[in-house]
């Protein structure tokens, strides 16, 4: 502790678990002192608890819950040996900031600088640093302009730096269990339910290896986009029992997409016998899993988080040869809270950025 955190110089007494199933025993560990008085103001928030967070950057912050995204001045570390800084030039909008900026998963830290869809070009690269050069066409997951070499990747010449940032997530988050579960076979049938930021590039990913494609949707205004634009092969409106109960085990995967609550069970039978269901869609609230429709097709649900560096690479590699890119809006920092704002009510064809 005291090697990683240098600012940690209280020492306190608690119990801990030294390992899995460890019993719990007395255990000695050190603490930050605390802070006089929480400051509202970040740059000295930042510089009180990180003394080597020494440039100041400029961002785009909510200070509180559910608060307007602001301007927001603050820190960043230097730009260490193995470290690469990045003019951040486009960033996604993910569901995923909605729900941190509404604190929807009860996880948030504010003040909060969303935005981890990110691309950009290498403006410094430490002196450990043999993959990336200054003026590198970059992709970062996470949120951060000076980050460990570790965490970037790069974007292929051919694919513009605006339509490629949400693959950083969206892409990598659906490429990674399509990939793990065998589901990029031509000619087998995928569904993929929620047509947002993941679903529309998992459509993508499937129609490039030859899948045949049902997009399962609330949203009957979607339907020709799926069709026209993305070349999904069929429709389904999840609204419609009929229409949802004649298609039943037909598909061999699904993907589910969907940011809100909703019951798998209707999903589950439009899968063959054995099919599996990945879930990576995050609601709040906890989806609905009926057991019938799990048991009498021996079905199985699972889910899955982004992905590693090393497939997100292999990803965007994918995608250059392929040429997928997402369909985006393109909004200015000022547009955030609009752009947000849609998002939760599903007003957007698919993910911002700037
Ligand atoms: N597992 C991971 O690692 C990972 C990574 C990134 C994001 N996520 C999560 O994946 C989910 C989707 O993210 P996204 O950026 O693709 O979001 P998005 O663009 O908002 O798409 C979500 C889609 O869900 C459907 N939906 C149905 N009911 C909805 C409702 N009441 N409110 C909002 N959407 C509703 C909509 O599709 P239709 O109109 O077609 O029904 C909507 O387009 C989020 O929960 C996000 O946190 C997970
Ligand atoms: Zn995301």
């Amino acid at each position: 502790m005291t090697q990683t955190t240098p600012n940690h110089t209280q020492t306190v007494a608690g119990w801990a678990a030294l390992e899995q199933n460890g019993k719990i025993t007395p255990y000695v560990f050190k603490r930050r002192e605390r802070e006089k008085e929480r400051k509202r103001e970040g740059e000295k928030e930042m510089t009180q608890t990180t003394p080597n967070h020494t440039q100041t950057v400029a961002g785009w912050a909510a200070l509180e819950q559910n608060g307007k995204i602001t301007p927001y001045v603050f820190k960043r570390r230097e730009n260490g040996a193995d470290d690469v800084t990045i003019k951040i030039l486009f960033c996604g909008m993910c569901h995923t900031d909605l729900h941190h900026v509404r604190n929807d998963w009860g996880i948030t830290f504010f003040p909060l600088v969303p935005g981890h869809e990110i691309t950009g070009l290498i403006t410094k690269v430490g002196s450990n640093v043999t993959e990336f050069k200054v003026g590198d066409r970059v992709g970062v997951g996470l949120p951060g302009g000076v980050l460990s070499q570790l965490y970037v990747v790069h974007v292929p010449d051919s694919l513009p730096l605006d339509a490629a940032a949400p693959l950083l997530c969206a892409g990598i988050t659906v490429y990674s269990p399509m990939k793990e579960h065998n589901m990029l076979q031509a000619g087998k049938k995928l569904g993929v339910v929620g047509l947002g930021g993941l679903g529309h590039v998992a459509i993508k990913f499937a129609k490039a290896f030859g899948l045949h494609v049902t997009v399962i949707s609330t949203s009957p205004s979607k339907e020709k986009e799926a069709r026209e634009r993305l070349g999904a092969d069929a429709f389904l409106l999840s609204t419609d029992a009929k229409q949802m109960a004649a298609e039943s085990r037909t598909l061999d995967f699904v993907i589910d997409t969907v940011a809100a609550k909703h019951s798998l069970g209707p999903i589950l039978n439009l899968l063959k016998v054995s099919g599996n269901l990945v879930l990576v869609g995050a609601p709040d609230k906890p989806v609905e899993l009926p057991s019938f429709p799990l048991i009498f097709g021996k079905r199985t649900v699972t889910g899955s988080l982004i992905g590693g560096m090393k497939e997100t690479q292999e990803m965007m590699n994918i995608c250059g040869k392929h040429n997928i890119t997402c369909d985006i809006e393109l909004v200015k920092p000022n547009q955030i809270n609009e752009a947000l704002d849609r998002l939760a009510r599903n007003d957007v064809r698919y993910p911002f950025r700037d």
